[in-house]
């Protein structure tokens, strides 16, 4: 069975797909502490797929998709967005963390304007009112517009990061544990909303997360990732049909994959 799962990215994710990340021979070393984060990582994101991290805490995860991002310069190798070298913050990047951080003294649909306004300023802002209320209303958030942070739940606050990340119509989107705070029933929902949003819109997703389960029913692959200095211990194509549905967590080929992925605990890798 492990032959049947195991495979090359470089070669095999997505076929058709053309590549829109490349990243090669990515290290990194906080040179402040002496702290080698990442090893040698070479990665391949074809359009419109979706891949997922996953490894044990402080192994490098959110280091590398600050690198990706082009918040923190890698020590050493090279990473490549749509052909060309990242060397900061880009326009066609679209990022979300755990933490929603929206402002709480900004209304909902403010705060999701907010990267137009930084970017474009105010009377860009105000003309895209429009595509903030049609973003709400894709992730059944219409009529908060003018809500404040304060009275959303935590799942819905996450929905508004959602809609202030695609604000901008990302190419690519970068999430770092996005519904970790959530409660079970509220992520498996989000889960199922963020794939359904980027089939829609034919995005790169590329996901960092603790939860194997969750890295499995969202990924085409899944990249799992060894102990400080992270580096890919092994890449797992995940073949299962889409869309996914929830359902299909409970059935055989689910279990298989997941407990590939989870061997990897007793080959040491999350020690
Ligand atoms: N700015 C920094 N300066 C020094 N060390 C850092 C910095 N950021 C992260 N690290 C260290 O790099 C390692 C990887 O961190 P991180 O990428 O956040 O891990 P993960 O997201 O997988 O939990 C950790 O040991 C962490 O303490
Ligand atoms: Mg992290």
């Amino acid at each position: 069975m492990a032959a049947s799962v195991a495979f090359d990215p470089a070669t095999q994710a997505r076929p058709r797909g053309r590549p829109v990340y490349e990243l090669h021979g990515v290290s990194k070393t906080f040179t402040r502490r002496n702290v080698q984060a990442l090893d040698k990582v070479d990665l391949l994101l074809t359009e419109g797929s979706f891949s997922a991290v996953i490894g044990p805490s402080g192994c490098g995860k959110s280091t590398l998709l600050k690198i990706m991002a082009g918040l923190l310069p890698p020590s050493e190798g090279s990473v490549v967005l749509e052909g060309k070298p990242v060397t900061g913050p880009r326009r066609d990047i679209g990022m979300m963390f755990q933490q929603a951080t929206l402002f709480p003294w900004l209304t909902t649909i403010e705060n999701i304007v907010l990267p137009i306004e930084i970017r474009d300023g105010k009377a860009a802002a105000r003309a895209a009112y429009d595509k903030a209320r049609s973003l709400l209303e894709l992730v059944g958030l219409s009529g908060f517009e003018r809500v404040y942070p304060n009275e959303l739940s935590g799942g819905m606050a996450q929905r508004a990061a959602i809609c202030r990340m695609l604000i901008t119509e990302p190419a690519v989107l970068l999430l770092d544990e996005p519904f970790s705070a959530l409660d079970e029933l509220s992520r498996d929902f989000m889960n199922m909303e963020m794939q359904r949003i980027c089939l829609e819109r034919n995005a790169t997703a590329f996901l960092v997360t603790h939860s194997i389960p969750e890295a499995v029913i969202l990924s085409d692959v899944v990249h799992v990732m060894s102990a400080r200095p992270g580096r890919f211990i092994e890449s797992v194509a995940i073949d299962l049909p889409r869309p996914r549905t929830l359902d299909m967590m409970t059935g055989p080929r689910f279990g298989a994959l997941v407990q590939r992925i989870r061997s990897h605990l007793d080959q040491g890798a999350f020690t």
